[in-house]
């Protein structure tokens, strides 16, 4: 098989990197893609730095068993703790990590606080640290929400309903109080909740996600990498879980259609 041809490989935690896939179908729909989902570790966000930069290197020595030509890491916790290493490891594949989009929110410029909803390890790893430095805190404009319990909750496909209500009122009401400007979701199963939330937060407040400039970073790469797959017919994508059971693998094909 042409180079080119090949599958583009996709990972994360479980679930949630789908939201990112789904983005990639949509700008690259002649590509064919592989996603690992590692539901059977999830969450990453409340391991070890260590043991997620050792579940992101089985993950993508699997996703290269595939056969796949760039890699995505479709998940913020993974990317902080382990995109350095993974580049190091495997210099001969282009490597995508996705972050907390912070820059568009801080260039809406709206009035009232930045919350920035991410797993705890997102949140507390060097390199959102120093994106949050970059975009200049002093003011403390930019509130870090770690969320945890919330990909349980999603891993489980409750992505609407009570339970999700519930969970996201108290987790935003101490900021409900003042203004908020806009909210970051800095973890990849967020937004399929992002309807659930913008009912709560109020549908004027923008939500913002990070897989449309991690997509089109991807594009970009393969571009210049004469990597594109310049086939006329719509490629395949193929999802597998490190769970493997039938619930949590049609989850994953349901998600890739909201
Ligand atoms: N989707 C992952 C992320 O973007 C969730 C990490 C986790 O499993 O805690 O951070």
């Amino acid at each position: 098989m042409e180079k080119n041809q090949k599958p583009i490989g996709f990972f994360d935690s479980g679930v949630g990197g789908i939201s990112v896939l789904r983005e990639a179908v949509r700008l690259m729909p002649k590509e064919s893609y592989v996603y690992f989902g590692d539901s059977k570790n999830a969450p990453y966000g409340t391991k070890t730095v260590e043991e997620v930069q050792e579940l992101s290197f089985k993950a993508t020595e699997f996703l290269l068993s595939k056969g796949v030509k760039a890699l995505v890491v479709a998940c913020n916790t993974a990317t902080s703790a382990a995109i350095i290493k993974l580049r190091d490891k495997y210099k001969d594949i282009p490597i995508i990590g996705i972050e907390p989009a912070l820059k568009p929110a801080v260039e809406l410029n709206r009035p009232g606080k930045i919350l920035i909803m991410a797993t705890p390890m997102t949140l507390a790893e060097k390199k959102f640290n120093n994106l949050m430095k970059k975009y200049g805190n002093n003011s403390g404009q930019i509130r870090p929400l770690p969320c945890p319990g919330l990909v349980e909750l999603i891993e489980d496909g409750v992505i609407s309903g009570r339970r999700l209500e519930d969970y996201l009122r108290n987790r935003v009401a101490f900021y409900m109080q003042e203004d908020i400007a806009a909210v970051v979701l800095g973890c990849t199963h967020f937004p399929f909740i992002k309807g659930t939330l913008s009912g709560i937060i109020g549908k004027d407040i923008p939500i913002i996600d990070g897989s449309v400039g991690t997509v089109n970073q991807l594009k970009r790469l393969l571009e210049d990498e004469n990597l594109l797959n310049l086939s006329k017919e719509d490629g395949s994508v193929t999802i597998y879980n490190s769970l493997n059971n039938d619930k949590i693998n049609a989850l994953g094909y349901e998600l890739l259609k909201k």
